[in-house]
């Protein structure tokens, strides 16, 4: 059954930037800012990971600092070691996130280790986050296929989001992040996952390289997930997985929320203004059709 309301989790500051020019400081803050007035409770705003392999992060520290925060707003941010997460700290992030790989190939690839090392290296992250009270997130990457591997079976994502809870992630997000699925493909994952977790603990996060993420929600949502993952103006990417687009725009998730009789919380024109603020810094269009569709309004 469909939820009545979701919670849609903003990774445009994130993952949306991670993959595009870096901007300057102050203009992530502002976009931020403008993301703060729209109404998401959820806004993913850097990663403290090395700045060698993805200079777009490497100011997080000074965006968060900035910001004018909204007290019921969780901000937060992507903490792969110990040196992260203290950073994460100065930066007063609400929350923070752990990213694993479904598969060996792009957990060698992104984060330099294999899944088990990966999942050993987030223990003492998990300490210190519960020592400090801060809730943490799942990332498990690859959930479809692999740009390394090839397809990735449903019980090793069962497996390892299992481990991710059992850790002590209050969610996991399942990242197609080549954006291979399809709704099938998804159905038959979510059925497999669901059926050993509760769905309130899982969320969807889809890259939408193939042009699939949109159905991909809407066969989510049908089996009853509530919290998934969108970048504003569908920018990003990951710069360790060749050729992958930026996430489904949250824009068009909201809308297709809206017509479905979801809650999102969300102003759809307020959320599209912030999504024109950044693309007009980076000189692109938004990669949203409700986005576009609204403007020509
Ligand atoms: P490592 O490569 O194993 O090596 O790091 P290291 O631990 O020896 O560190 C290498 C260098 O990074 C050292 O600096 C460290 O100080 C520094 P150097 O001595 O060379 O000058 N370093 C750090 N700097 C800042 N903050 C830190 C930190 N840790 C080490 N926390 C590490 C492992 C994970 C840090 C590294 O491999 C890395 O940064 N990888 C990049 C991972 C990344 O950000 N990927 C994109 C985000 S994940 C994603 O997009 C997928 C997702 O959206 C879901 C989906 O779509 O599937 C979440
Ligand atoms: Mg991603």
């Amino acid at each position: 059954d469909f939820p009545t309301s979701v919670t849609l989790y903003e990774v445009g500051p994130r993952d949306g930037l991670q993959n595009e020019t870096a901007l300057p400081t102050q203009t992530k803050v502002d976009f931020i800012n403008l993301l703060s007035q729209s109404g998401l409770s959820h806004i993913e705003t850097g990663s403290f990971v090395s700045a060698k392999r993805v200079p777009q992060m490497a100011d997080s520290l000074n965006v968060m600092r900035a910001l004018e925060r909204d007290n019921t707003i969780t901000y937060s941010a992507l903490t792969p070691n110990i040196q992260g997460f203290e950073m994460a700290l100065s930066a007063q992030a609400n929350e923070v996130a752990i990213f694993a790989s479904a598969s060996e190939g792009f957990s060698q690839h992104n984060i330099n280790c294999s899944i088990s090392d990966s999942l050993k290296r987030f223990e003492p992250v998990m300490a210190l986050a519960l020592l400090h009270n801060i809730p943490v997130r799942g990332y498990l990457s690859c959930v479809i296929d692999c740009p390394y591997d090839g397809p990735t079976e449903a019980n090793q994502v069962m497996h390892v989001t299992n481990t991710l809870i059992d850790m002590g992630c209050y969610q996991v997000s399942l990242g197609d992040t080549i954006g291979t699925g399809t709704p099938l493909k998804v159905a038959n994952l979510l059925d497999t996952v669901i059926n050993h977790i509760p769905r309130h603990q899982i969320a969807v996060h889809f890259h939408n390289t193939w042009g699939q993420a949109l159905p991909n929600i809407y066969q989510a949502l049908s089996m009853g997930i509530d919290t998934i993952d969108a970048s504003v103006a569908g920018l990003g990417g990951c710069p360790y997985a060749p050729g992958a687009s930026g996430n489904v725009a949250t824009e068009d998730v909201v809308y297709l929320c809206h017509q479905l009789g979801i809650e999102t919380g969300i102003n759809l024109n307020m959320l599209a203004e912030a999504g024109w603020m950044i693309c007009q810094a980076l000189n692109i269009s938004p990669r949203s059709n409700v986005s576009l569709a609204l403007k020509a309004k």
